[in-house]
């Protein structure tokens, strides 16, 4: 028997069918079902795609038993420890860290890129001032397509990588004037002296005539060690491969939408609580439970098969084994714990919290560890962004995996629209 394929047998008919085996660079082989239709006359069936690849790809891979994430073969730990965001988005979308000369070029045309246009400003001007800045965020990058509508027909490599960093590069702003609207505060122009990631807290607390606060102490500036966190912050969110956001920007594109009402897609999806919305809950729930001393009846409620009750922040499709996302934001917690004077109550029940589930056997036998959304929040706190923005942040991150993912859909010749089947259970 061939070694590259597998036999499927059907034992109401006897017959057997041969299918390929592709083996992975890493990570476990894939069986080649797409003529098993045409064989069988059968679909499969796989409800959450648990069992299903549903592309090639060559930008990230996970091995959610070891607990292992790697951007295009670089571990994460080495990327959220020596390298910036920027070299991430550049190694993601050219697959290869930048040179010198090259970081400084992509820095440079994302600060200029950065800029929006004065109707997009009007648009956002519009909403409610209790918009949720996720809905803001999502209705912009749709209305981009209004904007830049000529990149729905790239032609070229040049003119692909242009849509890539304009989005990029406009998010950030987009997602900063989206909170100073739910605010009810001016909006503050990018400056484009500032690098990427300070450039974003500017727009967040600036006031304006681009004044940072003044203290007794003299001016409230943006700190280092602040940069570097929020940095950090984007590095882990920048792509996680075939996730519920990222397969939805697939699927978009998939039709020929525009690129970037695709990326409004993924936002839309990364909304929800199951997904990037969790980093919002956690926080709410941390301060729902309100004291250690009430952390035990909350994990008592979560493991209550009679109550919808979730530890938010828990869990996770893919890593049966600690999120190294997870590992490396715990790590930056503990570093900045004392210099940015983090929230210690909101802190203490999360650290209760962590100590018993890790332990208890029903988190344990479910393989539920803390995911990147649990320690996320407590750093965004102390980072002084609200709540509503911490999925936002998570945007601004993911972006340039979304973009990247996008581009390489569109790049291979054997991309198809996206048409699952089903099992007809009606009349
Ligand atoms: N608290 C309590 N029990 C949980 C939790 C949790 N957070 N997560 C899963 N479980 C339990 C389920 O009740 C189920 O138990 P059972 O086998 O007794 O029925 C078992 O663990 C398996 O759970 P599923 O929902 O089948 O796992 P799935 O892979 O479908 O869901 C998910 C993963 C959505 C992340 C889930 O763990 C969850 O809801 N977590 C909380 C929300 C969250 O933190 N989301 C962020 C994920 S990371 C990200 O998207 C960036």
């Amino acid at each position: 028997m061939k070694k590259d394929t597998c036999t499927f047998i059907n034992n109401r008919n006897n017959k057997s069918y041969e299918f390929k085996i592709l083996d992975a660079n890493r990570g476990p082989s894939v069986i080649d079902i797409s003529s098993f239709y045409k064989k069988t006359g059968m679909f499969t069936f796989d409800v959450g795609y648990t069992s299903t690849a549903s592309c090639k790809s060559a930008i990230t891979f996970i091995d959610g038993e070891k607990g292992e994430l790697r951007y295009r073969g670089i571990a994460i730990e080495e990327l959220a420890e020596n390298h910036s965001y920027l070299e991430t988005c550049f190694l993601l979308l050219y697959g290869l860290l930048p040179t010198e000369k090259q970081l400084l070029s992509f820095d440079l045309e994302l600060r200029h890129r950065s800029f929006i246009d004065e109707n997009l400003k009007t648009l956002i001007g519009a909403f409610p001032d209790t918009a949720h800045p996720m809905s803001i965020l999502s209705s912009s990058v749709t209305a981009l397509a209004s904007f830049y509508y000529e990149h729905l027909d790239i032609k070229n490599d040049e003119e692909c990588f242009e849509m890539a960093t304009r989005i990029i590069a406009k998010i950030p702003t987009l997602a900063a004037f989206a909170y100073r609207k739910s605010l009810g505060v001016p909006f503050i122009y990018p400056d484009i002296d500032k690098s990427f990631t300070e450039n974003f807290l500017y727009m967040l607390r600036a006031y304006p005539g681009g004044k940072m606060k003044r203290t007794v102490d003299g001016n409230d500036e943006i700190r280092a060690i602040e940069i570097k966190a929020l940095d950090t912050i984007f590095t882990l969110h920048a792509d996680h491969e075939q996730n519920a956001s990222t397969t939805t920007v697939r699927t978009v594109a998939s039709t020929g939408a525009h690129p970037y009402v695709a990326i409004s897609a993924g936002i839309s999806a990364l909304w929800g609580r199951a997904h990037g919305g969790a980093n919002e809950s956690v926080i709410a729930q941390l301060e729902m439970i309100g004291d250690v001393s009430n952390v035990d009846a909350f994990i008592e409620r979560a493991k209550d098969p009679h109550d919808d009750f979730r530890l938010m922040g828990f869990g996770h499709r893919v890593y049966k084994n600690f999120d190294p996302r997870a590992k490396a934001l715990k790590k930056l917690q503990d570093e900045l714990k004392d210099e940015l004077k983090l929230d210690s109550k909101l802190m203490q029940i999360a650290e209760r919290i962590e100590e018993i589930a890790l332990k208890d056997d029903y988190f344990v036998s479910r393989n539920l560890y803390p995911n990147i959304d649990f320690y996320s929040g407590v750093i965004l706190t102390a980072l002084r962004i609200e709540r509503p923005m911490f999925t936002a942040i998570f945007v601004i991150g993911r972006t340039v995996g979304w973009i990247t993912q996008l581009m390489e859909f569109r790049a291979d010749p054997a991309s198809k629209i996206t048409r699952p089947r089903q099992l007809y259970v009606g009349k």
